[in-house]
């Protein structure tokens, strides 16, 4: 498969195409479903796995966004830990939407809504994004998608990206800096296994309330 089929691929994959894999979420062993032609389909992708394991908690409620979900695991994690929040996996892989559905069916987890882009209602603002996102889409696609979304967190929000070392994440972060604004600051929550974790912070004006 070439490298970036994955985000392009567009539909779900047949029952012949789909496997069980044994992940660890939330501290719990869990059997999912993933397929060839979403991104790393055999395990749970080492960067991933340093962005949960370095976020805080998200908010309890509201809505809140996985940007890039793939088959999940950042829209599991986030759906087991705030049940009472609306958690949206949105995907441009309309196979990776399904596979998020179903493995949020087969967690019993009701509150997650899978989505392409531009389904996401238009005024729906998010309490947080957690993202793995596309780096291999090329800087002006990931600049292009970055700037639809993270100003969509609510003020007092956080959005969390994962992005490796080699791949430019210290110039992402210049770059957020340098491009959302003064109610935007971007900062380096972590560095690990040659990833880094930015987190970009929505500032509440002086007399705004957080949501
Ligand atoms: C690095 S993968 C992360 C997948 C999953 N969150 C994980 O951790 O395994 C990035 C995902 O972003 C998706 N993607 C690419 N372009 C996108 C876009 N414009 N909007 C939303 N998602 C996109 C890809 O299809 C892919 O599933």
């Amino acid at each position: 498969m070439n490298e970036q089929e994955h985000y392009f691929t567009a539909d779900p994959a047949s029952a012949q195409q789909r496997r069980e894999l044994a992940v660890d979420l939330v501290g719990r062993r869990v059997t999912v479903e993933t397929a060839p032609g979403v991104f790393c389909p055999d395990r749970l992708d080492l960067g991933t796995s340093v962005l949960l394991r370095e976020v805080p908690d998200p908010p309890e409620h509201g809505d809140l966004l996985d940007l890039g979900c793939g088959w999940g695991p950042v829209t599991l994690t986030l759906a087991t830990l705030s049940p009472e929040a609306t958690v949206w996996g949105v995907d441009v892989n309309r196979r990776a939407l399904d596979l998020t559905a179903r493995n949020a069916a087969r967690l019993a987890l009701e509150n997650v809504r899978t989505s392409e882009p531009d389904d996401v209602p238009g005024d729906l603002r998010f309490g947080t994004i957690w993202s793995n996102p596309p780096i291999r889409v090329g800087k002006a696609v990931l600049h292009d998608m970055l700037l639809q979304w993270l100003p969509r967190l609510l003020p007092g929000g956080t959005a969390y990206l994962v992005v490796q070392k080699n791949l430019g994440a210290d110039s992402l972060h210049a770059w957020l800096g340098g491009t959302l604004g003064s109610r935007f600051a971007t900062s380096r929550l972590a560095s690990a296994k040659g990833f880094r974790v930015l987190a970009v912070h929505h500032h509440l004006a002086p007399d705004e309330e957080p949501a």
